[in-house]
Formats: C-alpha cells, structure tokens, sequence
C-alpha cells in the first residue's frame, strides 16, 4: 500500500520527482512558487477550477522536477471531501508519470480541521490507486507509486497531520479490504472464504469469533439463512465477532450486521441473464462489514463491537426454496415467499433476531438490498432506514464526514400494510411500489432495538467511478462504520 508520510517544509526546499499544490480559483498560487507557475497562470491557462490540474516542469527554479497545480474551486467551497479527491488525482497523476514518489500541499485548515483533513488526503491517496488485477496475467500496468508526502507549512503542527495520516491509513485499509473481498468472484469468496477472513482479523485483533457452518446455522433456528443457503453446494456459514474493549465491559455493544449473498442468481426466481454477473456483489454489506472490524482492530477503539455476518449464496436446484413456502424464521414470526429473489431481508432477520441476545445499544445493518433503492437514489447515496430518529442523524453523518452520503427515506405504517402476508405473518415482497421501504419495513418486524439499515444496492459498486473509485466495489459504507465507531462515546 501506498505509504503516507508527513513533512513540514517551505514549497520552494521540498525535493521531490513531482509537487503538487492546491490553488483557489481566481487566486495566485503560493508566492514562493511564482516564477514557475507565472507563465501558466498569467496566461490564463490555469485558472484555480474544481476538477483542473496543469503539470509543469520546473526547470530547476524550485528543487521539485515537476509541479502540479490542481483546482480547489472557490475558496469556501473546500470540504474535506473534495481534499480526498484531489488527492486521488494527484496520486493518480504521479503513478502514471511513473514517479516513485509525490509531495502535496493542500489547504489543511479552511475544509474543517487539520486531522480530518490530513485524514481525508490520505485516503484518496491511497484509495485513488486501488485496482483490483490480480487475475490479469498480461498487460500489467504501471508500478505503483511509493510514497506521498503531506507538506504543511508550521511544524506545531505535526502532531495533528500525523495523526489524520494514522486514522487515513486505517479507514482507507478499511475501504480495500471491503472492495477486494467484494470484487472477487463467488468461484473464489464463497462463505467460507469470508469466514477464514474473519478468523484471520479477530485472530490478528484478539477478538472472539464463533462461525456456525450449515448444520449449526439449522441448530441455532436460523431458518431464513439455512433455507436460502439449502441449495447451494458452497455451504453458508454464519459469521460472529465479538470485540470487548471498551473500559465497562458490560457496556451493550453496537451490533454491526453485513449481507453477503456470495452470489445472488435470484434462486427459483432467476434474474434474467444481462447484469447477472454483478451479484457477485451482493456481499458488499459482510466485506464492509469485515472491513469496518479490522480498522476498529488496527484502531484499537475503546468499545463493544459484535459483527454478524450471515453469508450464503442464493441458487437454483431440486431442494431449493419456492415462491409459496412459508418459514418460521429464527424470531418465531412467519413469512411467506413471494419471490426467492427478496432473500437478503430473510438472512438479514434471522441475524437482525439473533442480535436481541446482546441487547445491544444500536444495531446498523448494510445490505445490498433491493433495486428499488438504485431507481430512488442512483449511486449517489445509500438508503437510510430505521426505528430511531436519533440513530439515523447519526449514521447520516458519519456517513457526510467521510463522503459516503446515505439519505434518510421513510417506513410509514403503510409500507408494512404492504408485507401484510395472506397466509403467514408477513411476505418477503411487497410489491413494484416502494421498494426499498418495503425492504425496510420486513426489516423492522425484526428490530426489537435502536436500529439503522443502510441500502447500499447503488452505492458499494458500480460501472464507473470518481477520482477515488473505479469500476467495481467502491467499499461503501466500510469508512462510515468505522467513523460511526469512532463517534461512540
Ligand atoms: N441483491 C438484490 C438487490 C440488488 C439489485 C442489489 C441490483 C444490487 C443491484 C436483491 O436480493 C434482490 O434481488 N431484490 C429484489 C427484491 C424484489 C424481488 C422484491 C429487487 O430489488 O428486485
Ligand atoms: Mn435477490
Ligand atoms: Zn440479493
């Protein structure tokens, strides 16, 4: 991984293959660097906008070879998240000049606080150069740059810009993992391949982990799992971690809860072919998840954590589930199966009621859970459910601190008329309207606690992406949990 490094230094000593500085629009860049950047701003040529950038060579007036200046937009429109942009494009830019290594100077002070920013830089730095290539055998791409030096003019500041280094490199650790367990194909991260994940980061933080294997999830009650998981030849399993940390041990723990359908062909209810193959991704809640408990590992948060992973593939065979089948599910309540394709609220309740036990202070679940969402939302921010107004407020704005927005929708009394069943307690679909909500509402029969579901359908992949993302797993919500976590006082 990229490694982020810190240095307090005047722009015109620092030595380096490429510098990068930050430049207001309308505004003249830091006088020190004026003889080389006159001519491209006198010029016009550069004019400080959002989303610009111009590379020069400096000729030797300054010890940098080359200088980069990048648009920040108007001075009061800075935000933390438009730092971990610009970052992203620079460290993009210098890896396909082929430098080794890149400075930066950016303003640390006018998008907020010197931790956040510095925070913020350091993940687009590094999340920026993400690619997922590990099965291209041939054209390899250029190496990966090596380090990114953050340059900050007062040394008392030190302190503060290294510690946002420290948190970026844990959150954006966070954020790959969750994007490389997602972007592996379900040939390759079945259940048990998450399992083995998860083993690894609670043996590595010293965290309690329990994996229930098919007859242990039919052992526990867990019918909504054991059943979509029936037909599948990669055995489901279901995932627990637990991390006691914080200084009164019996402080309820917050409840982190990840869908990880493997692979989601629909079952009996088989989608249609085109797209199919992204449902290799239906297990962006679990690798977020999972991401989200190594950095509060790596960050050794003072608090109680239990992760609940169920992970199952959702297929088609002579002993799968079918449209009319009724479950009791782990709660004991009821339901009736519309479509065999509605199966991620069916693993997400039994995990939902199996988290009653820890009786715990809040409970947030991720899940890629329903189109509906994409078609309210797009990709531009997850779904935001719950049972508790202030809960919610506060995923919204982990959410906002770290650019992974989610926007509150409602679960009126009428969403949950609509999963009213006709022969069983409720129905696992309520219909073409309302979706994501109804999604929500099947959810909320299951939350006997304070509880926040974060639809992550549009947000945790997607076919394109902006300076920090590609195509493929964003690893969304990763860094809103852990900046979550961080918030639990
Ligand atoms: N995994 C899908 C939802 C999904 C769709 C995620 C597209 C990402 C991209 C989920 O299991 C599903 O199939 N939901 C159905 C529910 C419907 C059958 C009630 C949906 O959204 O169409
Ligand atoms: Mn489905
Ligand atoms: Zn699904």
């Amino acid at each position: 991984m990229l490694g982020i490094q810190t240095q307090s230094s005047a722009l015109d000593q620092v030595e380096t293959p490429l510098l990068a500085v930050g430049v207001y629009q309308d505004e003249a860049p830091a006088q020190e660097l004026s003889s080389v950047t006159e001519e491209a701003t006198s010029g016009g040529d550069f004019k400080g906008k959002s989303g610009t950038s111009v590379v020069m060579y400096t000729g030797g007036k300054i010890p940098a070879k080359r200088l980069m200046m990048v648009g920040l937009g108007e001075r009061g429109s800075l935000t933390t998240e438009k730092l971990r942009r610009v970052a992203a494009t620079v460290s993009r830019k210098a890896r396909s000049l082929e430098v080794e290594s890149a400075a930066v100077s950016l303003p640390l002070v006018d998008a907020g606080n010197m931790i956040d920013s510095s925070q913020a830089i350091s993940e687009g730095a590094i999340l920026g150069l993400y690619r997922f290539d590990r099965y291209r055998t041939n054209d390899r791409e250029t190496e990966d740059l090596e380090t990114f030096t953050i340059i900050f003019e007062d040394s008392e500041d030190a302190g503060d810009v290294e510690g946002g280094v420290h948190l970026g490199e844990r959150t954006a650790r966070a954020a790959l993992l969750a994007r490389d367990l997602a972007n592996e194909p379900s040939n390759i991260a079945t259940p048990e391949y998450l399992a083995n994940k998860a083993r690894d980061i609670a043996t590595e933080h010293g965290m309690d982990i329990t994996v229930l294997d098919r007859a242990g999830i039919e052992a526990e009650g867990l019918t909504g799992l054991a059943t979509v998981g029936r037909s599948a030849s990669n055995e489901p399993r279901f995932i627990v971690m637990e991390y006691w940390r914080a200084r009164d041990d019996s402080a309820p723990p917050t409840v982190l809860i990840g869908k990880a359908v493997t692979f989601d062909s629909g079952g009996i209810s088989i989608k249609p072919t085109g797209g199919m193959e992204d449902m290799k991704f239906d297990m962006c809640g679990g690798a977020a998840v999972l991401g989200a408990m190594q950095a509060l590992g790596e960050l050794d948060l003072p608090i109680n954590v239990v992760a609940l992973i169920p992970a199952t593939e959702n297929l088609p065979a002579g002993d799968a589930f079918k449209p009319g089948d009724i479950l009791t599910m782990h709660s004991g309540k009821t339901v009736e199966i519309l479509t065999t394709d509605a199966e991620g609220r069916l693993i997400l309740a039994d995990a939902l009621s199996y988290a009653k036990r820890y009786e715990p202070a809040a409970v947030i679940d991720c899940a890629t859970l329903t189109g509906a969402c994409i078609i309210a939302l797009g990709d531009h921010a997850s779904g935001l459910m719950g049972n508790d107004e202030d809960l919610i407020t506060k995923v919204q704005k982990a959410g906002e601190a770290v650019g992974e927005r989610a926007w509150p929708l409602p679960l009126f009394q009428e969403y949950t008329d609509q999963i009213k069943g006709d022969y069983a307690d409720i129905k696992n679909s309520g219909g073409r309207g309302g979706g994501a909500l109804t999604a929500g509402a099947f959810l909320k029969e299951f939350a006997d606690f304070p509880w926040a579901h974060l639809d992550i359908a549009g947000t945790s992949f997607g076919k394109k992406g902006n300076p920090y993302t590609t195509k493929g797993a964003t690893g969304v919500p990763a860094r809103t949990l852990v900046q979550f976590l961080r918030e639990i006082d």
